[in-house]
């Protein structure tokens, strides 16, 4: 079907798709006739598709009709109509039509099911290891997403092996990665790593509470006899908040806990995505009888840089709040600005030693000068991960935060910077500066604070309200601001550095570090001021965050 759109090896490929198995085949239609697939997250505004398409200039797009969120339909032709609009691009669009919802088709459009019974079979196209398989792009510290390249052969190898000395899979057993096939866990578990070793992979297209109830996950693993399941620590967030008691499990009776879904079929959960705060992980462990182990990656890294086995959860050594040792080929350090080693327990910036082992990211999409310098220019002997942490004396590390201006919304990655940028554009605006505030479920939420220009004719509240609209319609629900806040002034440094860590230390409640270098000291108790009389206050997940930010 491809092939007869005139897509050929090395071209690019755009799937734009909600969490069907269609989407599972787009992408391994491009591996097999060697077309290099770009998915793009379904949650993303028509604006930031739009980049992605300039960004690949795809010789095909393949979407659906629809996809389904808990309380709407979520209109993929649409959007992808706008993005083409917006990117100028031409070319065909296939489309799989839902039955629930099917799409007006234009001109370029072709119905996939159509399409796909007139192709004729295609054999598969031998590449070489290092062929482009996937462009997935990432948030980085500005408003341009960054397109992360992974090669074929590497990353096969990395996923084949971890799926047996990580996961502990084999032929046949069923693998449920309660992802997004728009996030790299989406790519590399959802699809390659578990087909690729024999694996059944299980897709959910839900959340895991509201629907329909607070037992969604529980039903999936009963009815598909899931063995491993991997999810965001912000799932099970939900999941414990909707159900402390864990009541759609389990319930007791007659001093007996008595199950309403058969979970034996379980052997470990896997969590990643964002930081998982021991509460949660021991919640969960003791709800669920069986190990919960984090583990630590990035888009990047295409599988973990750390993990921890069932084995060392049995033997009770894995410290909480750890998310596993280094994985072979990955020589992870902790280095302070200066890029020197720090002492075992002492925290600073996490790097890694290059070479990357395989199946780690090869460059940058379009810029590789900008993958040079996102990543390997700050410590010159080693790739800055962007992340803050330690490791402890038995090489266990702990990921604590980012060390840039990413933040992590519900196990989604998102760019302060791109928010910025949105909030920036507003005409009435003359500065701003965005933040993660702490969050309870979802980890972290962007909160905004708003300078007018002296010349705004406009109520400070229909500002706010504005930027926040205005991030929504630009960014996409998944980066939607909980608050944004018009202050008369911005803390800067004397050389004009906002002073952005002083700005989320007073709205996650922490007592505000103010540098000495600071222009004006008076601005932080009155943006205080203006953030108590809202209030707004981020609330931690994680005792031990607040120390290491
Ligand atoms: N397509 C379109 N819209 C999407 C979307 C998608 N794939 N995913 C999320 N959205 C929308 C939601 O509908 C919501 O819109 P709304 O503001 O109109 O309600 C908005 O983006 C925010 O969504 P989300 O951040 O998911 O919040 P939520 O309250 O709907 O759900 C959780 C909260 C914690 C249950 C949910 O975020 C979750 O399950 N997270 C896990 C994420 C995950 O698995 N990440 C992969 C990392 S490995
Ligand atoms: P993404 O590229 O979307 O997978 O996001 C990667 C980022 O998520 C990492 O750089 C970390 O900041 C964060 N992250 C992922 N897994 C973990 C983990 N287990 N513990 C702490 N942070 C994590």
């Amino acid at each position: 079907m491809l092939h007869q759109q005139g897509v050929e090896a090395g071209d690019v490929v755009v799937i734009y798709m909600p969490v069907i198995p269609e989407a599972l085949i787009a992408m391994l239609a491009c591996a097999r006739i060697g077309a290099t697939h770009c998915v793009v997250f379904g949650g993303f505004a028509a604006n930031e598709l739009a980049t992605r398409l300039r960004d690949t200039s795809p010789k095909a797009i393949l979407t659906a009709s629809c996809g389904f969120e808990a309380k709407r339909v979520i209109p993929y032709k649409e959007t992808l109509r706008e993005a083409i609009h917006l990117a100028a691009w031409q070319g065909p669009t296939l489309v799989y039509q839902r039955k629930q919802v099917p799409a007006m088709l234009g001109v370029d459009d072709i119905d996939w099911e159509e399409a796909e019974r007139e192709a004729p079979p295609c054999p598969p196209l031998a590449v070489p290891s290092t062929h482009p398989l996937y462009i997935l792009h990432t948030s980085g510290t500005t408003g341009a997403p960054k397109g992360i390249v992974r090669d074929t052969g590497g990353y096969m190898t990395a996923l084949l092996w971890s799926m047996r000395n990580i996961y502990g899979c084999g032929p046949g057993d069923v693998f449920w990665a309660a992802s997004d096939v728009g996030w790299v866990v989406g790519h590399s578990y959802m699809t390659y790593g578990p087909l690729l070793k024999g694996c059944t992979t299980v897709l959910y297209e839900g959340k895991p509470v509201g629907t329909p109830d607070n037992a969604s996950f529980w039903r999936v693993i009963e009815r598909h006899r899931v063995n491993v399941l991997f999810c965001a620590p912000t799932a099970l967030r939900a999941i414990r908040k909707a159900d402390p008691a864990g009541l759609a499990l389990r319930h007791p009776s007659g001093g007996q806990w008595l199950y309403q879904y058969n979970i034996n079929s379980l052997r470990a959960v896997f969590l990643a995505g964002e930081r998982c705060d021991s509460p949660t992980a021991n919640w969960a462990e003791e709800l669920l009888g069986r190990p919960v182990l984090d583990h630590w990656w990035q888009t990047e890294a295409g599988w973990s840089i750390t993990a921890a086995t069932p084995a060392e959860a049995s033997a009770g050594v894995i410290p909480p709040g750890a998310a596993g040792r280094a994985m072979p080929g990955w020589d992870v350090q902790c280095v302070d600005d200066d890029g020197q080693p720090l002492q075992a327990g002492s925290s600073g910036n996490i790097v890694c030693g290059v070479p990357l082992p395989p199946g780690a990211m090869t460059t940058i999409w379009n810029a590789h000068d900008r993958y040079v310098s996102s990543y390997f220019t700050r410590f010159d002997r080693w790739y800055d991960t962007g992340d803050a942490g330690f490791i402890d004396p038995n090489g266990y590390v702990h990921v604590m935060g980012r060390t840039d201006d990413v933040i992590n919304v519900a196990g989604h990655r998102l760019s302060t910077g791109a928010i910025e940028e949105v909030v920036a554009k507003l005409d009435k605006v003359a500065e701003c500066a965005v933040v993660g505030m702490a969050h309870p479920i979802k980890g972290q939420v962007p909160i905004a604070f708003v300078v007018l220009r002296d010349d705004a004719q406009c109520l400070p509240a229909d500002a706010e309200s504005e930027a926040i609209k205005a991030v929504r319609d630009n960014l996409g629900a998944i980066a939607t601001m909980q608050a944004a806040f018009v202050v008369d002034k911005l803390p800067k440094t004397r050389s004009g550095k906002i002073l952005r860590r002083t700005l989320l230390q007073m709205v996650d409640g922490i007592p505000a570090s103010i540098p000495a270098t600071i222009e004006d000291a008076s601005v932080v108790s009155e943006i205080e001021r203006v953030v108590k009389a809202r209030g707004v206050q981020g609330e931690s997940i994680d005792a031990d965050r607040g120390e290491h930010r």
